[in-house]
């Protein structure tokens, strides 16, 4: 019988008919052809049947199994791996899983204290507690507890939306599933960061050796593969484990300070890192970092640097977000790996914003356990020894083919060219010449003059636009990534499959792919490494993702100097894809009074706008821009402002020294309660808030008639 038959006759069959004895062979048949399906599907990752049916199957067997306890005893489900479904659901953050910014110099840890204390204005004599906590090399997961049992685990995801990974999680044995504390908040959200020890690490290589497999990379990232398998029991197998370092969302307020929090956390039996300690002065805190610095090699996790964190959570409050990391924290990354390596050769790559980037192709070098065979040479004044200044940098010594080379790597960072040992040079080496026209398409490539800095960039590029093959692929790379429209599934050199075969020429193409393959107009199965599971895999990734918020919509169209932080401002000022859309009938018409609504907006730049504007000029950008709208359904961007403060809809401007705030925080307060902060008076402005010596401002608001208050005024309007 052939497996479609097979499938068939296992839905047909009456079972409530057969005697105990065929009940028994029928129960016994199916659970061995599941299992045989689950070997295809693990071992040589093919699928005889489709995932529907495979699911038919599974429920029709659970049930018959639930309801015949008698017959054939435990469900094999329950105890050894199956089939799952082929993804992982989607799981929201009701409180985003932001990321830290970085620091690498002690100077950089000054500058956080110091700004923390302006926003916060504090003085000389107020303390500051800042814990220290190392900074572990893992992935951050998040684990809602409700009242006190583990209901979700999921991973970080875009910091928006993560992907629910509970199952495995609940195989990491220092993970509660339950909270035994009749205290513990209703709704509580514990994050922190999974990692796998570096014992076990060696220990699972050392057999993938002996077994003539190949090896794992890093810790990092086989904890990052490990969590999210598909498989339970691999998660279960690769030991994993969890250091607990901060919450998301919690029903009710339970403690005063970082620390403290930390020490509920203990006290649930989450482990948290026993080298967190709390500091009271930048001498303090450079000493942690000193003292973690000297210690790592010897522990048993990688670290990659220290976080610092404001101790009081009113403070953290105050301090809040700015763009996506919190103003409170920040990571002291530890020094990086280096290496002596030669120059083989310099590539020059075209990146989707047709930037020309020298690579440098190394001959391979161990740096921290990655053999590293590319480095970035930044731009071509960085081979020729020069800053952006004009001025030299290792002493002006210029960089060559086959020259001895020193290369960083940190993390995740691409490994850079350092410095260059001319000493050692060979005499017929020569300089290189970096190209006047770009490699992939030959369009003349060009240095532009920033026209309000008056600098010329120190960056060359391609001036092909969407003529130029690279800038195509990248931008397609960048549509489907995971802050853009995160469509799974294009990874490694998928797009680039996808490209070259002209099945997605423009991202609008990505939506037609199923309609094509259907209508034998396309042969997806024809491309190297595609089968049906794959290829129904993508389809199914890209039909979750029809629908997008009009900030994902724009941030994904990759306009220059629109990034997610951009993206939202002008979609904040948009609020629909209609007003996007009427925009461009605008610019054609008028274009400075586009430009003009624009200006209004505080937070967006000059450059920003006139980028974001000149892109909806172009009309193969909107031909580009409509394909994809045909296929998906961009959602409104709601601008909540809270209808019930004193403030809300009024125009502010700030000016002046404040006591018990810093201007940027009355202004950030100011917008949370529904007012706009502007940064000049104009007739448009409501009020004027006054700190110590205002300056000019205040005759201005004086003409205009604009209503002027003080700092308690102010307080008293907040309801402070
Ligand atoms: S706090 C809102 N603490 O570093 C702040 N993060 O670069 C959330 N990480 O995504 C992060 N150790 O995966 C924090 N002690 C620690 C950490 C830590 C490792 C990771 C985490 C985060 C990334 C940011």
């Amino acid at each position: 019988m052939n497996k479609n038959s097979k499938t068939s006759s296992f839905l047909n069959s009456q079972f409530d008919d057969l005697s105990s004895n065929e009940k028994f062979d029928f129960l016994e048949d199916l659970e061995d052809f599941l299992k045989q399906q689950d070997r295809a599907y693990y071992q040589h990752n093919i699928s005889n049947i489709s995932d529907a049916e495979y699911d038919k199957l599974k429920l029709l067997y659970d049930k018959l199994i639930t309801n015949n306890p008698d017959i054939r005893g435990k469900s094999y489900l329950n105890s050894v791996g199956h089939k799952p479904s082929d993804k992982f659901e989607k799981v929201n953050h009701k409180v985003p899983m932001l990321s830290l910014s970085n620091i690498f110099e002690s100077e950089g840890v000054s500058d956080f204290i110091d700004r923390v204390r302006r926003y916060l204005s504090l003085n000389s004599n107020d303390n500051l507690e800042i814990v220290s906590e190392p900074k572990i090399d893992g992935l951050s997961a998040t684990l809602t507890y409700i009242k006190g049992n583990l209901h979700i685990g999921a991973t970080r995801g875009d910091g928006s939306q993560g992907e629910n990974v509970t199952q495995n999680i609940k195989t990491i044995s220092n993970i509660p599933h339950t909270i035994e504390d009749p205290n513990v908040p209703d709704i509580l959200e514990i994050r922190g960061e999974i990692y796998m020890k570096k014992s076990d690490f060696f220990e699972l290589n050392e057999r993938m050796l002996k077994e003539g497999k190949q090896t794992y990379v890093n810790p990092r990232n086989t904890a990052s593969g490990s969590l999210r398998h598909l498989d339970v029991n691999v998660t279960k197998l690769r030991k994993l484990y969890f250091f607990a370092y901060t919450w998301g969302e919690i029903s009710s307020g339970i403690a005063d300070s970082h620390y403290e929090m930390l020490g509920l956390f203990k006290k649930w039996g989450f482990d948290v890192n026993p080298y967190t300690k709390i500091n009271n002065s930048f001498e303090d805190i450079i000493a942690s970092y000193n003292d973690l610095n000297e210690i790592r090699a010897s522990l048993d996790y990688d670290l990659d640097g220290v976080v610092y964190k404001v101790n009081s959570i009113a403070y953290q409050d105050r301090l809040g977000f700015i763009s996506r990391s919190p103003r409170w924290a920040i990571a002291h990354k530890f020094e990086s790996e280096r290496a002596i390596t030669k120059i083989l050769d310099i590539e020059i790559q075209v990146g989707r914003t047709g930037s020309l980037t020298p690579v440098a192709k190394l001959e391979p070098v161990n740096i921290g356990g990655v053999v590293v065979k590319n480095a970035t040479l930044h731009n071509e004044d960085f081979i020729k020894g020069q800053n952006s200044e004009g001025g030299n940098i290792r002493d002006g010594a210029d960089i060559r083919i086959g020259d001895q080379v020193q290369i960083i790597r940190s993390g995740d960072v691409i490994p850079k060219v350092v410095d260059v040992n001319i000493k050692d040079r060979n005499i017929d080496s020569k300089e290189f010449i970096f190209p006047e026209n770009c490699p992939v398409c030959g369009s003349s490539a060009e240095r532009e003059l920033n026209e309000y800095t008056g600098k010329i960039s120190s960056v060359r590029r391609c001036t092909g636009g969407l003529y130029c093959n690279s800038q195509i692929l990248g931008s397609l790379e960048f549509f489907v990534s995971r802050d853009a429209m995160n469509i799974e599934g294009f990874g490694g050199k998928s797009m680039e499959l996808f490209f070259n075969s002209g099945f997605v020429k423009e991202p609008g193409d990505i939506y037609t792919l199923q309609l094509r393959q259907s209508r034998d107009e396309i042969d997806i199965l024809s491309l190297e490494g595609w089968g049906e599971l794959s290829m129904n895999n993508l389809f199914q990734s890209i039909n979750d993702r029809r629908s997008v918020s009009l900030d994902k919509f724009i941030y994904s169209l990759g306009i220059r100097h629109i990034g997610i932080n951009n993206a939202k401002l002008v979609s904040q000022q948009l609020t629909s894809v209609e007003n996007l859309l009427s925009t461009i009938g605008k610019i054609s018409h008028d274009p400075d009074d586009a430009l003009q609504a624009f200006i209004q907006n505080d937070g967006l730049g000059k450059v920003v706008i006139s980028s974001f504007l000149s892109f909806l000029q172009n009309d193969r950008n909107i031909c580009i821009l409509q394909n994809i709208l045909k296929s998906i359904r961009v959602t409104d961007i709601i601008n909540e402002i809270s209808e019930d403060t004193a403030i809300s809809g009024l125009s502010l401007v700030f000016t002046g020294k404040f006591d018990s705030m810093s201007r940027s925080e009355a202004k950030e307060q100011a917008e949370r309660m529904g007012a706009k902060v502007l940064s000049s008076i104009s007739a448009r402005t409501d009020i004027l808030v006054i700190g110590e010596d205002p300056g000019s401002k205040v005759k201005k608001a004086e003409e205009l008639g604009i209503r002027i208050i003080g700092e308690n005024e102010w307080l008293s309007l907040l309801g402070i």
